[in-house]
């Protein structure tokens, strides 16, 4: 098989590329190790910004998300009892959308079937060869056969665990990582969220936020230890801990009922550099991952998206600049997003081993927040969305 790009992992990365290089007339194909059930079973964040949503509509893939997402001019910030409105709309003249990357997921998923385009799901053994070279390929095992892509470009989009960083030398890679000592246990349940907009609450107990994914369905969760078990966190006792961590009035107003999915997500903060190995480039989770706090994994990746496709229309004009820069330029808003999410992870959550200073520096730093236009314009850019 010949193509002109072929992608590695059907996640948001890869489908967005695939939607948006079709538009532009450039053939590709994607390959996916799991079925499209298993895909679209993974529950992830759901705010989207304004850039993201942008080559949502670039792709032709965002009716539904128009009809259905819900736009948020502001969310709350809560500590010491208190709730502070963060204006986004105020501070910055933008919005974000709530809007769950499943659904995002499924929209590509849909738009990709009705177009015809070409997935391989269920594909076995995917490797890239070659990329240092003219001429890559791919090759992959499907029903038991073994079949190979030759191909222009090679784009790992295949995850913090994919093939695509896996087969780079070590000794080009650069990787920058923080683990943080504590997950978060997320809820999916059928009641009408607390708020109309989010809420991020700093507690002595832990962080706890309460998101949504719909004016009928929350998304909820509170910070836990490493060592906790999904299992053991009945829809009671998170009930529980997730109003303890809330104002009492706030908690007061929470509607529960029973979870219809519960997981426990570590954090991480990732990076790896360059993000182009001759012919191959990595985007999305195969490249960098953010602790969830600020939502920012989808957005960076459909960033990273933004850039690659176009270097690679430019490409196939005849101008390499595009792809020369794609590194440079990726990265340099990937680490401003690290940034703002390990600044947010560090500002709410409880780090067992920073002791009692450690939380008067985040009430300390908290107050200030909420009453300086001029930090909370600097949190409302960083949370609606860099420019790239
Ligand atoms: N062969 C083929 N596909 C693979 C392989 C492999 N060996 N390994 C992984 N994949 C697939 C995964 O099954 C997955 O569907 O690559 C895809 C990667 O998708 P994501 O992990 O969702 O990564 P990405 O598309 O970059 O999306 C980033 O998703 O992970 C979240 O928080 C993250 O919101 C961010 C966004
Ligand atoms: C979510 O809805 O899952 C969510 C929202 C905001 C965040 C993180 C996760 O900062």
């Amino acid at each position: 098989m010949k193509t002109q790009i072929a992608i590695i992992g059907a996640g948001p990365s890869g489908l967005l590329l695939g939607a948006l290089l079709h538009k532009l007339g450039i053939e590709h194909i994607i390959l996916e190790r799991q079925t499209p059930e298993y895909v679209l079973g993974r529950i992830r964040a759901g705010v989207l910004e304004q850039t993201t949503v942008d080559l949502l509509d670039e792709a032709g893939v965002s009716q539904r998300l128009h009809r259905e997402g819900l736009p948020h001019d502001g969310y709350d910030l809560c500590f010491d009892g208190r709730r502070h409105r963060i204006d986004l709309q105020a501070l910055t003249g933008k919005q974000v959308t709530v809007y769950g990357q499943t659904e995002v997921t499924h929209d590509l998923m849909d738009a990709r079937s009705a177009a015809g385009l070409n997935t391989i799901y269920s594909a076995v053994n995917v490797k890239p060869h070659g990329f240092d070279g003219n001429q890559p390929w791919v090759t992959y095992e499907h029903n038991g056969q073994t079949h190979t892509i030759q191909c222009d470009f090679i784009v790992g989009c295949d995850g913090y665990h994919g093939p695509s960083r896996a087969s780079i030398p070590q000794e080009i890679l650069n990787t920058y990582e923080k683990v943080y000592p504590f997950g978060w246990l997320g809820i999916l349940a059928d009641v009408p969220p607390v708020h109309h907009e989010l809420i991020y609450a700093n507690h002595d107990r832990g962080f706890a936020l309460c998101s949504m994914r719909s004016e009928t369905r929350v998304r909820y969760y509170v910070q836990c230890s490493l060592d906790d078990k999904v299992e053991d966190w009945s829809d009671e006792a998170f009930w529980a801990e997730f109003k303890r961590r809330l104002p009492e009035d706030t908690a007061a107003k929470v509607i529960t009922g029973p979870s219809f999915e519960k997981s426990i997500a570590p954090l991480r903060s990732f990076v790896t550099e360059p993000m182009r190995f001759g012919r191959m480039f990595l985007c999305g989770d195969a490249a960098h991952i953010v602790p969830p706090t600020g939502a920012k994994g989808l957005n960076l990746a459909a960033s990273d998206v933004g850039i690659l496709y176009g270097a690679l229309a430019e490409y196939y004009k005849g101008n390499s600049h595009g792809i020369d820069h794609y590194s440079q330029r990726a990265l340099a808003r990937v680490w401003k997003a690290e940034r703002f999410s390990w600044w947010f992870t560090s500002l709410m959550h409880r780090f067992p081993e920073t002791g009692d200073f450690g939380r008067k520096m985040q009430t300390a730093e908290l107050d200030y927040l909420v009453q300086s236009e001029a930090a909370m314009k600097v949190m409302a850019e960083n949370y609606v969305g860099l420019p790239f």
